[in-house]
């Protein structure tokens, strides 16, 4: 981590004092919702987001080439992944599941628990530089690496985006945060039916799910609120810095509150007991497609996780993670026991489903441009098709 910091500052250092175009994106955003908020040294350029985009999905970005931050982030499963944790190029497991990649722009704080990882121009180069495990496994290799895109491909791209072909850590940071800041999703069904005024958008169910949802008894929106469903949002600077993580008793393996030691969550960074097993409650756009759930992705389904609030924590009865989740000492309030019955709870994950943006899942604007998308006449099923020198994962 030390060593990713200390390359972090050497890479924001390098790019001081250049010149910064002006920005030329425009978002897609509903009537009234606030854009993300975008750093001074990175404005959001056309250029920048296409070259972004080119780099998260071309495996040269990894030392030994077989793995792009694609291989982890996939579009149709809302930039997540269907395994529990990741594993990195080198083939070693990571310990966590691979975050959607959704309204990133806005959290306040990156990754699952860091209240101190504020940019993604910071974020973007730990899976880059990783070495405990190694991700991409960059450290020690930048300069052949930045030599790989030096090509007749990358040079127009770099051009473009900073007005020379020149390739440096720096610019493949900035283009990388560019692409991942316009990944934005409010094209659900509750979105027609909450901002487009589309009653018919959710059916009945749905509606009950939604308001158990947001109803003081079951209380999801206590830390899925806002428009995009997590109190981690960058625009409030008044908020307390440990509002979005919280501990939800998954875990209580000693009776004291213990968390495996493989992931004790903020309790890592800050040391104070209180911060054992507190996560970030991420957000719940398009989480229907982004299973498994949890940091540890331990959890298979929409069904489980609501089985497993309604419990008010996870007991786990056998094995080296034993003991009684509900118990946990650090818990939230918040997450309490609550009566539901089968319907409550199919209604709850049917208003969860109802989260999804099939546009978001499916945009070309996202998607691999190392792969063209032929749409046939009749609008039947896009078939891919290679273009290019590189091909994903
Ligand atoms: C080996 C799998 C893997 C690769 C490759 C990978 N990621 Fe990730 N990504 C993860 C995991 C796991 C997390 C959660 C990390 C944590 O919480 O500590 C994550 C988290 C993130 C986040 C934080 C999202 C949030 O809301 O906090 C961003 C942004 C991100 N990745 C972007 C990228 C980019 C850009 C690349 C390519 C340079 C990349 N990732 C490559 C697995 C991967
Ligand atoms: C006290 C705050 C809090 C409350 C209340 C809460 N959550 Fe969460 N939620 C979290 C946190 C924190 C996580 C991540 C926990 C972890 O991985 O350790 C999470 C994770 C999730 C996930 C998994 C997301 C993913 O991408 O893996 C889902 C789904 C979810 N919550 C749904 C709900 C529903 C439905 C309710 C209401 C029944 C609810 N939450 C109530 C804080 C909360």
């Amino acid at each position: 981590m030390r060593k990713i910091f200390l390359t972090a500052v050497a890479v924001l250092v390098a790019g001081c004092g250049e010149k910064q175009p002006k920005s030329d994106f425009v978002w897609d955003l509903p009537k009234g919702y606030p854009a993300p908020t975008v750093p001074h040294d990175n404005p959001m350029t056309n250029a920048r987001v296409e070259l972004g985009r080119y780099l998260f999905y071309d495996v040269k970005l990894s030392a030994n080439q077989t793995q792009s931050c694609a291989s982890c982030h996939i579009q149709a499963l809302a930039f997540a992944e269907p395994v529990s944790v990741s594993i990195g190029s080198t083939g070693h497991s990571l310990r966590r599941n691979a975050s959607s990649l959704v309204n990133v722009g806005y959290n306040r704080s990156l990754t699952w628990a860091h209240p101190y990882i504020r940019s993604i121009e910071r974020q973007v180069l730990i899976p880059m530089f990783n070495e405990d495990p190694e991700e991409l496994g960059i450290t020690g290799r930048e300069q052949e690496i930045m030599q790989r895109f030096n090509s007749e491909l990358y040079n127009p791209l770099f051009t473009d985006a900073f007005g020379d072909s020149e390739v440096t850590m720096d610019r493949i940071a900035k283009s990388l945060s560019a692409f991942v800041r316009s990944l934005v999703s409010f094209n659900s069904r509750f979105d027609r039916y909450t901002n487009a005024g589309d009653d018919s958008a959710l059916n009945e169910s749905e509606i009950r799910g939604m308001d158990l949802f947001f109803s003081e008894e079951v209380d999801c929106h206590h830390c899925h609120g806002g428009f995009n469903f997590t109190q981690s949002i960058n625009e409030d600077e008044e908020i307390d810095e440990h509002l979005p993580f919280h501990n939800i008793g998954m875990f209580n393996i000693d009776g004291k509150g213990g968390y495996p030691e493989e992931d004790m969550g903020v309790y890592e960074i800050t040391r104070k007991k209180q911060d054992m097993g507190a996560f970030r409650a991420p957000t719940l756009r398009n989480v229907a497609v982004s299973a498994p759930y949890m940091h540890d992705g331990s959890m298979k389904t929409l069904e489980e996780v609501v089985d497993f609030y309604a419990e008010g924590g996870r007991d786990i009865k056998e094995g080296p993670h034993k003991g009684d989740g509900r118990e946990n000492p650090f818990k939230s309030q918040f997450v309490k026991q609550v009566e539901l019955s089968e319907q409550d709870r199919k209604d709850l994950v049917a208003f969860l489903k109802a989260l999804t943006d099939e546009e978001f899942l499916t945009n070309p604007k996202f998607g691999n441009p190392f792969f063209q998308q032929k749409v046939p006449e009749n609008g039947d099923a896009l078939e891919p098709e290679e273009i290019t020198e590189s091909a994903e994962q």
